[in-house]
């Protein structure tokens, strides 16, 4: 959009991220892949409706905060398991090393779950067009599970990890599997994802639980065959991983430290696109001992030496909800400063002169959806976007910051849209939110 000037200079967790073009990036259950000094992120595309595959998309970003669209990698397919009857997640690319081609792996499905596989697709170039190739096959045979990550090791060899902890090995052109690694050895565990650090591999994954949030946990092994020892959760208990699932670990490598980003989904079905949204957090790292102690809504992490810094958000100005008029509706006023209200159509309005706007809100299991407008002082509608305000492992936390935007005076409205995050697993069991509640407790102005 061309009212936003893209200049974010920290990683925002738990709020949607808009895209150069001013569209809200949607690359959920995603893996980075740096070349030269850029960092591709490709993650499934949603829509607002279904959970029916939408193509994989392709950012890139030279910061890990400002994210440039660059290409729907693989769309949706005319026919075959990724038509736009199929469902398709968790899109891992990696360059071979043998023949520098970018294989990307994918859960491959039907929309009720009901008959997965492993499958790939080929490109020459890392933004694409990749093209779809089916199974990836193991003695002539598809792998028949769901979810999936890749590790790709020090000496080249890529792998593709399942839920339940098993590890196939790829062959030389990664287009087939070669051989078993490891045997699942866990029930569930699901969102599979490894790094490694000195010579200790870490798995980390999720409880099955569909889109809900549950604690992750981890083992460790100093070989890919095992055997793997839990170690525990990797978030404090009962946070639910900061209300969010693993996909990926990036390492970031600096001339000074290293670290590892751990980056997780906060999911919102049926707004899958516009309001489920991103949880990159800090991983610690000691021995056998991975953690994300606290939350850190915005950090920052200086690449080249690869020092972070928690920060809050910039300086701005906060103004507790409860201080402001421009409520319509039923609100009403409640702990932390919050002012509330589950009223279909009910909002709030507030107009400052600023660069970036947003609030902070009570994320909570009776949460529902906000609607977001920002006009500017034409009254031009500039922004809009989607708020879940559902959060199962209820949190204060920043739920909304616009781009940083040319210097105007801006409206910002919240309306409670009456709707709420639920989904119901094929045993028919539903899960999510109870309530379609908005609680705001701060405006932020930047
Ligand atoms: C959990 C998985 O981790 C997600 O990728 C997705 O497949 C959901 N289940 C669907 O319920």
């Amino acid at each position: 959009m061309s009212s936003t000037a893209q200049k974010q200079n920290a990683i925002y967790s738990g709020v949607p991220w808009y895209d150069d073009q001013g569209n809200i990036v949607s690359a959920h259950g995603a893996n980075i892949v740096k070349e030269k000094d850029r960092y591709y992120l490709f993650g499934e595309r949603h829509t607002d409706t279904s959970n029916a595959f939408a193509g994989f998309n392709c950012y890139s970003s030279i910061d890990l905060y400002n994210w440039k669209f660059e290409s729907i990698a693989l769309p949706v397919q005319a026919t075959g398991k990724l038509d736009r009857n199929g469902v398709g997640e968790r899109p891992k690319v990696m360059q071979c090393p043998a023949t520098g081609e970018y294989i990307m792996y994918m859960h491959a499905d039907t929309m009720g779950y009901i008959i997965p596989y492993v499958g790939y697709a080929v490109a020459e170039k890392i933004t694409g067009p990749y093209i779809f190739q089916g199974p990836l096959l193991l003695n002539g045979k598809p792998v028949k599970k769901w979810d999936m990550g890749t590790f790709q090791d020090e000496d080249g060899t890529g792998y593709i990890l399942l839920h339940g902890g098993d590890i196939y090995k790829l062959s030389n052109d990664y287009k087939s599997i070669s051989e078993q690694t490891c045997k699942a050895f866990e029930k569930g565990f699901e969102s599979p994802a490894i790094f490694k650090k000195d010579s200790l591999y870490y798995f980390l994954g999720s409880d099955l639980t569909g889109w809900e949030r549950n604690d992750n946990y981890y083992f460790t092994a100093t070989s890919l065959n095992g055997p793997w020892t839990k170690r525990g959760l990797i978030a404090p208990p009962g946070t639910l991983t900061w209300n969010s699932q693993t996909t990926f670990v990036l390492p970031i490598k600096g001339s000074e430290e290293t670290h590892y980003i751990f980056m997780g989904d906060r999911w919102s079905f049926p707004k899958q696109a516009s309001a489920a949204t991103y949880i990159w957090q800090p991983l610690t790292v000691k021995g056998y001992d991975i953690a994300i102690p606290e939350y850190e809504g915005a950090w920052s992490i200086d690449l080249s030496t690869g020092r972070i810094s928690s920060q809050k958000i910039k300086p701005g100005k906060l103004i507790a909800a409860d201080k402001l008029n421009g409520y319509l509706g039923n609100w009403v006023q409640g702990a932390l400063s919050t002012m509330s209200s589950d009223e279909k159509n009910a909002s709030f309005s507030f107009t400052a002169k600023a660069t970036q706007i947003g609030f902070y809100g009570l994320a909570r299991p009776d949460g529902g959806y906000a609607g977001i407008t920002i006009k500017n002082s034409k009254g031009e509608i500039i922004l809009t976007g989607t708020v879940d305000m559902y959060a199962k492992y209820q949190m204060v936390g920043l739920k909304y910051l616009s781009p940083v935007l040319k210097k105007d005076t801006y409206t910002i409205t919240i309306t409670v849209l009456g709707e709420r995050w639920y989904w119901k697993n094929k045993k028919g069991d539903l899960s999510g939110s109870k309530g379609d509640m908005v609680s705001i407790a701060r405006i932020v102005m930047i």
